[in-house]
């Protein structure tokens, strides 16, 4: 799959930069692409090194270089005033892990340390190595390097979000709105005597597919209307946990979260284009789960 990243244009890019960027601080900006067009000129860094490995009669053999070309998004805040670039790395699959973000701390620590991105668990359970590879919101930890070397593979932070640095986005704004939704149990009458809240085998079952999200925003920022109404859409990420907790059998608020979405903005921006369940890493249906709550709510 691939798209062309487009910036908001007009009155969309004021509200997000007054809602982001301090004059007196640019510490963050806007994420400005299409992908070529708003760049700035591309640079290259080429550092690779052939590799040995030792043959049946114990000589080392060297290894054709299978050399790959990266093209990754740049973008300094100590520089607000330079546009981003797409900055050219080379690495030899060779001595190389499988995954992009292998190829990302390869570069990192061979070629050239201010590469900034975020990574933890490189395992596709935290989350924070989400962002753009190839035209598609994934992990990069969990995504394996095309090894065709004729192609070079294009990596772009997750789009329509403003930017710390490189390949990391601001996720302030998506955190508040998922603070915004309580995701945590809430009762009128919780169990006395200190008792646990029991659950049926199949009412655990139902939250299957729902709890599994790690709230990476891969889907959020696939999503169109997030795009342009991020200000108040809650987007898919956050409106499948709100659902989560409403179907949760112990949680006794349901029909207070509906009614938190009950407005034009907060839940019927969706109009069911399932970008969301398409790009989800971990293969989850955020689409599906925001439909289940428009059922819930038609019925009430
Ligand atoms: S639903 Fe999938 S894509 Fe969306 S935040 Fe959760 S894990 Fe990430
Ligand atoms: S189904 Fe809804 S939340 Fe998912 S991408 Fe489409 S509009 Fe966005
Ligand atoms: S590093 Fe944790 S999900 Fe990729």
């Amino acid at each position: 799959m691939s798209f062309t990243l487009t910036f908001a244009k007009g009155t969309a890019s004021q509200i997000l930069r007054s809602r982001w960027i301090g004059a007196s601080t640019p510490i963050m900006r806007t994420l400005q692409t299409s992908a070529t067009s708003h760049m700035a000129s591309t640079t290259e860094t080429n550092t690779t090194t052939p590799t040995t490995s030792v043959s049946s009669d114990n000589t080392p053999a060297v290894k054709e270089p299978r050399n790959k070309t990266f093209e990754i998004y740049r973008w300094n805040p100590d520089k607000p005033t330079e546009k981003p670039i797409l900055q050219k790395y080379t690495v030899d699959l060779n001595s190389c892990g499988p995954m992009v973000l292998d190829a990302l701390i390869k570069i990192k620590n061979e070629q050239d340390s201010t590469l900034t991105f975020r990574r933890s668990c490189r395992e596709g359970i935290c989350g924070s190595c989400a962002m753009n590879i190839e035209g598609c919101n994934t992990l990069a930890c969990i995504s394996k390097v095309d090894k065709d070397t004729s192609k070079s593979l294009k990596i772009y932070p997750l789009p329509h979000m403003n930017i710390v640095k490189d390949l990391v986005p601001d996720l302030t704004h998506f955190y508040k709105q998922y603070k915004s939704i309580e995701p945590f149990l809430k009762q009128t009458n919780p169990p006395t005597n200190g008792k646990e809240n029991l659950q049926s085998i199949e009412d655990r079952k139902k939250l299957d597919g729902l709890y599994e999200c790690i709230l990476c925003a891969c889907c959020s920022t696939s999503c169109p209307s997030y795009w342009w109404n991020q200000e108040e859409y809650l987007g898919p990420a956050v409106l499948m946990q709100a659902y989560r907790w409403m179907i949760d059998s112990r949680d006794q608020f349901g029909p207070q979260r509906r009614e938190k979405l009950q407005n034009k903005m907060s839940l019927y921006r969706c109009h069911t284009i399932m970008n969301c369940s398409k790009t989800c890493p971990k293969g989850l249906q955020p689409g599906a789960a925001i439909a289940k709550i428009k059922l819930m709510m038609a019925k009430e």
